[in-house]
C-alpha cells in the first residue's frame, strides 16, 4: 500500500527506520523516475541543519547523494538516495579479516570526504552504516549527519551558515569509533578497549598492530589509518 505524501513523491505507508529525531519512509520521485528515501523529522531546523550538512558535503560514492529539502504538515523532509542495503549490525562474525579491512576502508575514505569539508560525523555507530550489495562485492555508505558538527578549525568560514555545530575537538573522535564498528565486524564485540584488542586471537598480526595503534596513541588522519590497513593486507 501506498499514499500520496507531497505531490511529487509517492511514499510507502510503513516507515524503514525509525529512529529517536526522525522517521525514514521509502519514496518514489514522480518527477525524476527514481526511488527515494525521505527522512521526516519533528524538528524542522535540525532537519534543515541536517539537509545543509549533506549538501555541503557534496556527491561522494559512500556517502548517501542529497536530493531536497521541503516542510509539510510541520515537519521537515530530507530527500536522498534511495540505499538498498542493511545497516553494518547485522554484519557481525560474517566476514573474514580481508572483507573488514575492505569494508572499514570505504569507511574510512567516506570519513575523509567529510573531514576535508571541515565535519565530524560525530555518531559512527552501527546502525549508521548501511552495507550494500554491489557488483558481486559490497559498498558502504554513511548515513545520519543529524549529530554531525562543524570542527574548530574550519569554523570561521562557515559560521554563519552552522550556528551550532562548532566543537573542540577533532578527527580523531570520528577515528576511535571506526576502531568500534571495525572490532564488531571481526568480533561481534562493540569496543576500542586496548586491553580488549590485545586479546583478540587475529590471523594478521600487522592488522592488530594498525588497531592497537588506533586506539593508542591514535591516528590523526583518516589517510593514515587507510595507508596502515593497506600495508597490513
Ligand atoms: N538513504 C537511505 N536509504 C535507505 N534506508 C535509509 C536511508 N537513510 C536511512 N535509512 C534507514 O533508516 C534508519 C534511520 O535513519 P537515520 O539513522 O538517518 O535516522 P535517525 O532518526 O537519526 O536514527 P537514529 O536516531 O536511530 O540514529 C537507518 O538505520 C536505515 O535503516
Ligand atoms: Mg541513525
Amino acid at each position: 500500500m501506498s499514499r500520496y505524501f507531497w505531490d511529487r513523491y509517492e511514499v510507502q505507508e510503513k516507515p524503514v527506520g525509525q529512529g529517536k529525531k526522525g522517521v525514514v519512509y521509502q519514496g518514489y520521485d514522480l518527477k525524476n523516475n527514481r526511488m527515494v528515501a525521505i527522512k521526516r523529522m519533528q524538528k524542522i531546523k535540525r532537519a534543515e541543519r541536517e539537509a545543509m550538512i549533506m549538501k555541503e558535503l557534496g556527491s561522494h560514492q559512500y556517502l548517501p547523494k542529497f536530493y531536497d529539502f521541503f516542510i509539510a504538515d510541520n515537519h521537515g523532509h530530507i530527500v536522498m538516495e534511495w540505499i538498498d542495503g542493511e545497516p553494518l549490525r547485522k554484519f557481525k562474525n560474517k566476514h573474514d579479516e580481508k572483507t573488514v579491512v575492505n569494508i572499514i576502508i570505504m569507511i574510512l575514505e567516506g570519513l575523509k570526504h567529510l573531514h576535508n569539508k571541515g565535519f565530524l560525523h560525530f555518531d559512527l555507530n552501527r546502525g549508521n552504516i548501511m552495507i550494500v550489495k554491489q557488483n558481486q562485492g559490497l559498498i558502504v555508505k554513511i548515513i545520519d549527519f543529524d549529530r554531525s558538527k562543524l570542527m574548530d578549525k574550519h569554523h570561521e568560514k562557515k559560521k554563519n551558515a552552522f550556528k551550532f555545530a562548532k566543537v573542540n575537538i577533532d578527527e580523531r573522535h570520528d577515528l576511535l569509533q571506526v576502531v568500534q564498528l571495525f572490532t564488531f565486524l571481526l568480533t561481534g564485540q562493540y569496543t576500542a578497549s586496548y586491553e580488549a584488542l590485545e586479546t583478540i586471537n587475529f590471523d594478521n598480526k600487522a592488522l592488530q598492530k594498525v588497531l592497537l595503534k588506533a586506539v593508542y596513541p591514535g591516528y590523526e588522519t583518516a589517510q593514515e589509518m587507510i595507508d596502515d590497513l593497506i600495508n597490513s593486507l
